[in-house]
């Protein structure tokens, strides 16, 4: 069975976008692209219809990722949609967790720390808004482990 997962960040213009871009890049190289389905939303709507942030869509051409997506906000009806619901921070997780409309739902929302293999000292995706270039760079490497360990996952449920 398909595999449907949304990332979820606060402006769904620089964290969520990026994993979504990452994720689907690695599914495609461990030819499971047809396996899973990918998006993003932010709890906040104040960015929807934009593309990303520049600065991360730079930041992730120069790894050789494209991002193309859309902010939108996330909705009630993307827990009947997906079947994992990743918050990169524990406020995207709180914010999910009071939108979730039963305990089913709830079950469906990780915090993306937990796909993290080689990175013990971080217990969230921080948030690279207000940060410089560094910020984008440490985002994407914390991604990029943890979409390692999500393709994984991937592999062993379809
Ligand atoms: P994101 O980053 O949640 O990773 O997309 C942010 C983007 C916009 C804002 C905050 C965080 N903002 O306050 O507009």
């Amino acid at each position: 069975m398909k595999q449907r997962i949304l990332f979820v960040c606060l402006g769904n213009i620089c964290r969520s976008p990026a994993a979504e871009a990452m994720l689907r890049v690695v599914v495609e190289r461990e030819g499971l692209a047809d396996s899973v389905v990918i998006d993003s939303a932010g709890t906040y709507g104040g960015h929807s219809g934009e593309l990303s942030d520049p600065r991360m869509r730079r930041a992730a051409s120069a790894r050789g990722i494209a991002m193309t997506h859309r902010a939108r906000q996330v909705r009630e009806e993307d827990f009947e949609r997906f079947d994992m619901v990743v918050a990169m921070d524990d406020n995207n997780y709180e914010a999910l967790f009071r939108l979730a409309p039963d305990r089913e739902a709830q079950q469906k929302i990780f915090r993306f720390r937990e796909f993290l293999r080689h990175h013990p000292d971080w217990s969230y995706i921080p948030d690279p808004y207000y940060e410089g270039h560094e910020g984008f760079e440490l985002v994407l490497d914390l991604l990029e482990d943890g979409c390692e360990t999500l393709v994984e996952l991937i592999r062993n449920k379809i």
